[in-house]
C-alpha cells in the first residue's frame, strides 16, 4: 500500500507526531511510506501552484492518507486548516482524495484532542474518503513500550482494512446551508445610542452577504458605540510555529500586529461580538490564526470576564463540536456567551428581531457582570490545563508566576479540610455500627448547609 502521511505541524520535520508516523514506517516494511511537510510550507502551497500539483499528484498515486497533526487551540493548526481550505476550493484535489483510506493520528496533552480528531474525520468523509480511526497520543507516548505496540497495532490494522476492503460506517452527516441569506428589510430603525461600546471581530469578505447583513443589523440596533475589526485585514505574518519561546517571558518571536490587536483592541473591550461564516466544519482558517497565535498568552485565560455574542452564517446547528468548542473557550477563561444568533432561519425578520434581543441580552449580562458558572467543558478543560502547566512549569515560566499569584493550583490534595474529613470517615467506616450510622445520614447531612441557606434567606 501506498500511503502519504500529511504533516501539519508548523515544526516541519521536528514535529513529535511525525516521527510517531516514523516509526510506524520504520517497522512496517512491507508498504511504502512518504511524508510532506504541510503546514511548515503552508505559504509555499498558498503561492506555489507547480508545489500544490505536486502534492496533488502524489495523492492520486497513492492508497492512503495518514493525517498527521498537533493539536492546536482545540483543532488542528490554523496552517493546516488552511490547507484543507486550499483543498476544498480545488475540485482536483477532492477527486484526489475521494475514495483513500484515511487514518489521523496526534500528539497534544489531551486538551480538546476529541474535537480536532472528529473535525478530521468529518473532513475526510467530505472528501469522500474511507476512515478508519484516530489515534490520539500524548507527547510524550513514543518513549513508552506498551505505546509503541499499540501503535503499530493501530497502523497494521488500518492497513488490513484498507486492503481487505472492510466496511467503514460513516459517522457524520454532510454540512449543508439549508437557508437562504440573510437579507433585512430596508427600513430598520437605529437604537438611540448610550455609554455602552462594543467590539465587533469579523472574518467576513465581500461574498459572505448574509454575515454582513447581520454585523449591519446589529451595528444598527447596538445602543452604543461599535468597533468593527476585519481579522483579514490585520498584518498577521504566519502561523504559530510551536517554538514555545513566548513560555519564558509571554513574548512573541513573529513582530507583526497580532499582539497589539489582541493587547491593544480585544483585550480592552467588555462586550465582544465575533461575526464569523462556517468553512467547512468549521469556521476560517484567519479566525485560527489569531487563536493559535494569542498562545504567546500560554495558558492563562486572559480574556476572562468578557461577555460574547456570535452572529454566525451558515449550518452551525449541523456541527455540534463546534459549539462546544465555543463554550468550552469561554468556560474556560471564565467568560460569558450572552448568545449565539446564526442565519439558520427561513424568515429574515426572525433573524433581525433576535439580532434586537441579543443586543440588550449583552449589555444587560455586562451590566450585571453576569458570568455562568461552568459546566464540564470549562472545569475539565481547566483541570487538564492545571495539570500541564504544573508538569512544565519550567518551559511556562510565566503561566506558572499566574496560576501561582492566582490560586490556580488547586490540586485536591491541597484541600486540608476534605483530607481530614476522609482520613475520619475511612477509620470510622470500619466499625460496622457507625458505617450504618454515617450512610443512614448522608443525604441529609450532605443537603444540610444548602437548607440553612434557603432557610435563613
Ligand atoms: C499554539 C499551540 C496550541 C496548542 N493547543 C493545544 C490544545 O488545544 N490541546 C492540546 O492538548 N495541546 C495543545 N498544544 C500542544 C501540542 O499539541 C503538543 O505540544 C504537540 O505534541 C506538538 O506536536 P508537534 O511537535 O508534532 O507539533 C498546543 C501547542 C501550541 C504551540
Amino acid at each position: 500500500m501506498k500511503i502519504i502521511i500529511l504533516n501539519g505541524s508548523p515544526k516541519g520535520e521536528d514535529s513529535i507526531t511525525l516521527q510517531y508516523c516514523l516509526y510506524a514506517k520504520r517497522i512496517i516494511k512491507d508498504h511504502e511510506f512518504s511524508s510532506y511537510n504541510i503546514s511548515s510550507r503552508i505559504k509555499v502551497l498558498e503561492n506555489n501552484s507547480a508545489k500544490m500539483q505536486e502534492l496533488l499528484e502524489a495523492i492520486s498515486n497513492s492508497d492512503g492518507i495518514i493525517w498527521s497533526f498537533p493539536v492546536y487551540h482545540l483543532l488542528v493548526p490554523a496552517q493546516y486548516k488552511r490547507f484543507i481550505e486550499l483543498v476544498f476550493e480545488n475540485k482536483e484535489f477532492i477527486k484526489a482524495f475521494s475514495g483513500k483510506h484515511a487514518v489521523s493520528i496526534s500528539s497534544s496533552a489531551h486538551f480538546y484532542d476529541n474535537l480536532a480528531h472528529k473535525y478530521i474525520h468529518g473532513i475526510s468523509e467530505d472528501l469522500g474518503m474511507l476512515f478508519h480511526g484516530s489515534l490520539s497520543a500524548e507527547m510524550e507516548d513514543l518513549l513508552n513500550v506498551d505505546f509503541r505496540k499499540n501503535l503499530i497495532t493501530f497502523f497494521n490494522s488500518y492497513i488490513e482494512e484498507s486492503l481487505a476492503k472492510t466496511p467503514i460506517p460513516k459517522r457524520f452527516n454532510p454540512v449543508v446551508k439549508r437557508y437562504n441569506d440573510y437579507v433585512p428589510s430596508k427600513n430598520i430603525k437605529e437604537s438611540e445610542k448610550g455609554k455602552h461600546s462594543v467590539l465587533v471581530v469579523t472574518d467576513s469578505s465581500e461574498n459572505d452577504v448574509s454575515l454582513n447583513n447581520m454585523i449591519n443589523v446589529f451595528k444598527k440596533k447596538f445602543p452604543g458605540k461599535t468597533e468593527i475589526v476585519n481579522l483579514n485585514s490585520i498584518d498577521i505574518r504566519g502561523g504559530c510555529l510551536g517554538c514555545c519561546r513566548c513560555g519564558y517571558d509571554g513574548t512573541c518571536i513573529y513582530k507583526d500586529k497580532l499582539s497589539s490587536f489582541f493587547d491593544g483592541c480585544l483585550r480592552s473591550y467588555d462586550l465582544i461580538v465575533f461575526a464569523l461564516s462556517i468553512k467547512d466544519r468549521y469556521f476560517s482558517s484567519a479566525w485560527k490564526y489569531l487563536w493559535d497565535r494569542s498562545f504567546y498568552h500560554g495558558h492563562r485565560p486572559v480574556l476572562d470576564g468578557k461577555h460574547y455574542l456570535y452572529l454566525i452564517s451558515g449550518p452551525l446547528r449541523d456541527l455540534p463540536d463546534v459549539i462546544d468548542e465555543i463554550y468550552a473557550r469561554a468556560e474556560i477563561a471564565n467568560s460569558d456567551i450572552s448568545g449565539i444568533v446564526t442565519d439558520e432561519y427561513d424568515d429574515s425578520d426572525t433573524i433581525t428581531k433576535m439580532i434586537e434581543a441579543q443586543c440588550i441580552k449583552l449589555i444587560k449580562n455586562a451590566d450585571s457582570e453576569y458570568i455562568p458558572t461552568p459546566t464540564f467543558l470549562g472545569i475539565g478543560g481547566a483541570k487538564v490545563l492545571r495539570d500541564l502547566v504544573y508538569g512544565l512549569k519550567g518551559i511556562f515560566r510565566e503561566d506558572d508566576i499566574y496560576y501561582t499569584a492566582k490560586g490556580l493550583y488547586d490540586f485536591p490534595q491541597k484541600k486540608w479540610k476534605n483530607r481530614a474529613f476522609n482520613i475520619f470517615v475511612k477509620v470510622i467506616n470500619h466499625i460496622p455500627v457507625l458505617r450504618k450510622k454515617i450512610y443512614e445520614n448522608a443525604v441529609k447531612e450532605m443537603v444540610k448547609p444548602h437548607k440553612n441557606i434557603v432557610e435563613n434567606c
